[in-house]
């Protein structure tokens, strides 16, 4: 049965909290979303009842967690459509991206070679491709944003060379709420025989992803924006590809065998999960795909672009707010970045703090965008399903009064 989007925001404890003496406005999903009360039970019924070490012991108990801990790798593979042999557990987005750069960049990768990254990337996706390039003699390019703040497609496909080896690129811009037209792109990447990894974490939470419609080579995301616990997170590779790269790190239950001077590994996924996993993190994670699978895309696409166009529009009417990314008619998660003149993003955000309104600004991990931007910081305000009218009216009203209280 679907559940009702409407009650959902009930489902979120801190929802319900108050920050300087007010109804808190959380407005920085995009830094990291809140937990609904059935992801939080399921960590601690966790913990109360089938806290085991996973993929060990032969007593019941720990056969039980282990096929518990096996779900989830094919629940996260039917949210993705995949296959569970390609759902790799991290530690969040960032492992995951680092180790395609330094374990799967090596092995296709030649001096002179090209990475084509975006100007629109998180340092995420973007530090571990400049150290990897500089590792391996490869040139590290990017493709910059067009005048109406969309990725340069016609750049892109122009940078498209028989020596692009890695595109690598964000499915949704955590600064500009970009949503970037992955298929396409790995069409083009493909046809000069270039691999496509694709940083997912502001889009696995925000729209339905499916791995083999885009035919992108990697995926990544983090469980904690997707409404699941921190410490988690997956890696989506292609059979083919994951089988081909070393594993990044090596301990406990990754082996088949070792010997005095050498290790047979096991096949991916489990030559990457060296050690103990974050066990009950996977299983919140299982909570938390189910919490979302239970309300449906349809819904919280509507909603979220509904308080995308709602907070959009009324921040664009203030006088001195500039917007940036693209038009909020064109393909755009909900997510804003804006400025107020003549106030610095750290100062308008400690006066929506004032009113109980969380809001991030800073560089947002992405300081070459704010070069590109001719910006040293934005504010930002990103919106979940859970989020409501009364947060985007809190969040003007606030906007409002540090204007005046700045006369910006
Ligand atoms: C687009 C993007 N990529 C990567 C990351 C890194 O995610 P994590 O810190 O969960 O590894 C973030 C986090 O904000 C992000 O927004």
């Amino acid at each position: 049965m679907v559940k009702d989007i409407a009650t959902a925001r009930n489902d979120f404890p801190l929802l319900a909290t108050t920050m300087n003496q007010a109804p808190i406005t959380y407005l920085d999903n995009a830094a990291t979303t809140q937990k609904p009360q059935p992801v939080i039970d399921r960590l601690i019924k966790y913990y109360q009842t089938e806290n085991v070490n996973v993929q060990r012991g032969v007593y019941a108990l720990a056969q039980a967690t282990t096929t518990k801990y096996e779900q989830v790798r094919q629940q996260v593979a039917d949210f993705l459509n995949a296959q569970p042999t390609e759902i790799v557990f991290t530690r969040g987005t960032t492992t995951s991206l680092n180790w395609v750069a330094q374990s799967f960049a090596p092995t296709v990768i030649q001096p002179d070679d090209e990475i084509l990254i975006t100007i629109m990337e998180h340092h995420s996706n973007l530090v571990p491709w400049q150290i990897v390039a500089q590792k391996l003699g490869a040139r590290l390019r990017y493709v910059e944003l067009d005048d109406a703040g969309h990725l340069d497609l016609k750049q892109l496909q122009a940078s498209l060379t028989s020596r692009t080896k890695i595109v690598a690129l964000t499915h949704v811009s955590n600064v500009l709420g970009t949503i970037n037209p992955i298929k396409q792109i790995t069409t083009w990447a493909h046809r000069v025989g270039a691999y496509v990894v694709v940083d997912g974490a502001q889009a696995v939470g925000h729209l339905p992803v499916d791995v083999q419609d885009l035919d992108c080579d990697f995926y990544a995301f983090s469980g904690h924006k997707v409404y699941g616990p921190t410490g988690i997170g997956v890696l989506y590779g292609k059979a083919a590809l994951l089988a081909q790269m070393p594993p990044v790190e090596y301990g406990g239950e990754m082996i088949n065998l070792v010997t005095r001077q050498t290790t047979d590994f096991k096949p991916a996924p489990a030559k990457f999960e060296a050690g103990t996993m974050p066990i009950a993190q996977v299983i919140g994670l299982g909570a938390a795909l189910d919490y979302l699978t239970s309300l449906g895309w349809s819904q919280i696409m509507t909603q979220e672009q509904h308080l995308l166009q709602l907070a959009g529009s009324q921040l664009q009417a203030i006088p001195g707010v500039t917007l940036y990314g693209p038009a909020l008619t064109t393909a755009h998660s909900a997510v804003l970045s804006f400025n107020l003149a003549g106030v610095h993003p750290h100062d308008l955000a400690t006066v929506l703090d004032s009113q109980g309104v969380a809001i991030r600004a800073g560089h947002h991990c992405a300081q070459p965008l704010m070069t590109a931007l001719q910006v040293s910081a934005t504010a930002r305000a990103s919106f979940a399903f859970y989020n409501n009218d009364q947060d985007v009216e809190r969040l003007i009203t606030a906007v409002k009064m540090a204007k005046e209280f700045f006369q910006a």
